[in-house]
């Protein structure tokens, strides 16, 4: 193939196929449960240290004493919950997949680790005033203007809220894969529709910082970039990806990787409140 070629190439749009799921969606998340039996990206790929979790883990760690009991939202197998271990009095993690809270429990380092299934939709099984921080990583938030509130009673008064949201992924990505990854329609760097979905003030929530993380990853092989495009997709639409994409992105690939691989940045924000009630 020449270079020319490949520079024209568009691929199809896997969201249009109509086996497509919604990511987050609780098909999503099924698929990912019973395909893996827990929340972890399945394809290849070296990152530059520190890692946008190393930094969350790491502001997590600032707010911690000996004392604190710590909750994690939408904790998945568990995995992050479980390094907070010897740093708190008590670490929780809830959530919603039955599987994947039976691996948590599979690899629950301490006594001081508890991990339960809970949908946050169906309120929280905690008294009030429970935790001295509540953390999200890219699961449900506990202060939702329309319903779910259960943040402001479980969080003590003067308490910290943490979420960590994926904002997606570029650096050339979208550019080199038109088609399968499509562009950015909205400003990564502007907070301002962020801040006012938090609806802080409804939800006396005060803002301490928002934090604009740029990781670099290298994803190690072709395989890679579809493996991340279909993540959570069902078998019927794997199958089209590769079938119609895997030649072409090969092509791409080759060309413009690395030693490393193919290098991708993926944006994320931390968002840091305190509980003021
Ligand atoms: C994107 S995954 C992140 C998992 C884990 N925190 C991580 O970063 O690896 C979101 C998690 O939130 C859970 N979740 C979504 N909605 C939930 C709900 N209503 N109640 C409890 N957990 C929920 C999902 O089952 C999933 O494990």
């Amino acid at each position: 193939m020449s270079e020319h070629k490949i520079e024209m190439i568009v691929f199809p749009n896997p969201m249009q196929h109509p086996a497509w799921v919604p990511p987050h969606s609780p098909e999503w998340y099924s698929n990912l449960d019973h395909e893996l039996g827990e929340y972890k990206y399945p394809w290849k790929s070296e990152f530059y240290e520190p890692t946008a979790e190393t930094i969350f883990a790491q502001k997590i760690s600032s707010y911690l004493t000996s004392d604190s009991r710590i909750l994690d939202v939408g904790c998945g197998h568990g995995e992050f919950t479980c390094q907070f271990a010897t740093q708190a009095r008590e670490v929780v993690g809830i959530d919603r997949r039955e599987g994947f809270i039976a691996k948590a429990n599979q690899i629950k380092p301490a006594a001081s680790v508890h991990f339960m299934t809970v949908d946050v939709n169906n309120g929280l099984p905690f008294p009030d005033d429970s935790f001295d921080l509540v953390y999200t990583k890219k699961g449900p938030w506990l202060f939702q203007s329309d319903g779910n509130r259960e943040g402001n009673r479980v969080i003590k008064p003067g308490g910290i809220a943490l979420l960590f949201l994926h904002g997606g992924t570029d650096g050339g990505l979208r550019e080199l894969f038109p088609g399968l990854y499509t562009p950015f329609t909205h400003n990564l760097y502007d907070m301002q529709p962020l801040v006012s979905t938090l609806k802080l003030k409804e939800n006396h929530l005060n803002l301490i910082e928002i934090q604009m993380i740029e990781e670099t990853e290298y994803l190690s092989t072709p395989e890679d970039v579809l493996l991340k495009k279909c993540f959570g997709q069902n078998a019927k639409l794997k199958e089209f990806v590769w079938r119609e994409c895997l030649p072409g992105v090969e092509a791409i690939f080759r060309k413009n990787a690395t030693a490393r691989g193919l290098k991708v940045t993926n944006y994320y924000r931390i968002v840091t409140a305190r509980v003021e009630r």
